[in-house]
């Protein structure tokens, strides 16, 4: 019998087995496709309500904010004479550490003020759509890096792809998170998909995770401000334990988590070159 004459006698006979084959050759092709994409939202929590789930409002058209007559607009003070150069003196010297000492612990006062100055970020529609949650308990930090690292290794391992790694080799992280439990205070910043007018009904929180992030922005600076240092992390995937173990409401996501505190002695950062103002201005 001739080669393809054997061949194809074979597979006739063998059809069931030569489909199955197949099947299993696709899935497995897209198993590796997919892992070599990484995830495809990169995101800590699960995706936000559907926009239908809060149509339901549009029957009622009342504003959210109470409706009231302007007030006159009182400009801030200018505390420093040069503010703009002194703040970029200051926020200049801002870095993303890895490294924490555990004491000395800032006063609490001084993180509530820093959140004080973050809650007076804009937002859309003046929807305050944010929560900020301190966390200081050793041993709820402890859980907190439990979650997070386990998490992280499968990130690393397998969720984020090849470049995403690689690219992160600069900065020297890891799945193994100590300043989890180092650092004095974790901050873990929540956004609020929606909220509750004073009736108790649904309301829209626009640009929720914009809104979220000036917010943040705002701390950050407050915490510099402060002399203390901070890392932004977003551990992918931990937002739903995160939440449940600090018993969040589900219409609150987690954006961000900060460990603050101060830098250990030994506290290196990566030699990083920022842009110059030419490259990141425009000027018309
Ligand atoms: C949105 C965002 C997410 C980040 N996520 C992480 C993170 O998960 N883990 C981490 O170690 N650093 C994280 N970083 C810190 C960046 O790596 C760091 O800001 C960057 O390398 C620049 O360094 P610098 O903050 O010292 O200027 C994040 C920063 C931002 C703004």
């Amino acid at each position: 019998m001739e080669l393809d004459e054997l061949i194809s006698s074979k597979l006739l006979k063998n059809w069931p087995s030569f489909l199955i084959c197949l099947g299993l050759f696709w899935i497995l092709k897209n198993v590796i496709y997919k892992r070599s994409r990484g995830p495809q939202r990169f995101t800590l929590e699960e995706p936000d309500e559907e926009v239908e789930d809060l149509e339901d409002l549009e029957d009622e058209l009342q504003p959210a904010l109470e409706e009231k007559p302007h007030v006159a607009f009182v400009p801030g003070q200018n505390l420093n004479p040069n503010g703009a150069e002194r703040f970029y003196q200051l926020i200049q010297g801002r870095r993303s550490i890895r490294s924490f000492r555990s004491d000395p612990k800032p006063d609490l006062s001084v993180i509530e003020d820093c959140i004080r100055a973050a809650g007076t970020a804009p937002s859309g529609a003046h929807t305050e759509p944010w929560t900020y949650c301190v966390v200081e308990d050793a041993e709820l930090k402890q859980s907190i890096r439990e979650i997070v690292e386990q998490e992280e290794f499968i990130n690393y391992s397998q969720r984020m792809h090849q470049q995403w790694v690689t690219d992160l080799r600069p900065l020297q992280t890891n799945h193994v998170k100590e300043y989890l439990t180092d650092a004095p205070y974790l901050i873990l910043i929540f956004k609020q998909t929606h909220g509750l007018s004073k009736t108790g009904k649904r309301k829209r929180h626009y640009y929720n995770e914009i809104s979220t992030s000036i917010s943040a922005g705002f701390l950050l600076c407050a915490l510099q401000a402060a002399g203390l240092s901070t890392l932004v992390t977003t551990p992918l995937n931990c937002g739903p334990a995160l939440r449940s173990l600090l018993k969040r409401p589900t219409n609150e996501k987690l954006l961000i988590l900060l460990p603050v505190g101060y830098p250990k002695i030994d506290c290196t950062v990566p030699d990083l070159e920022r842009k110059n103002l030419s490259d990141i201005m425009v000027t018309f």
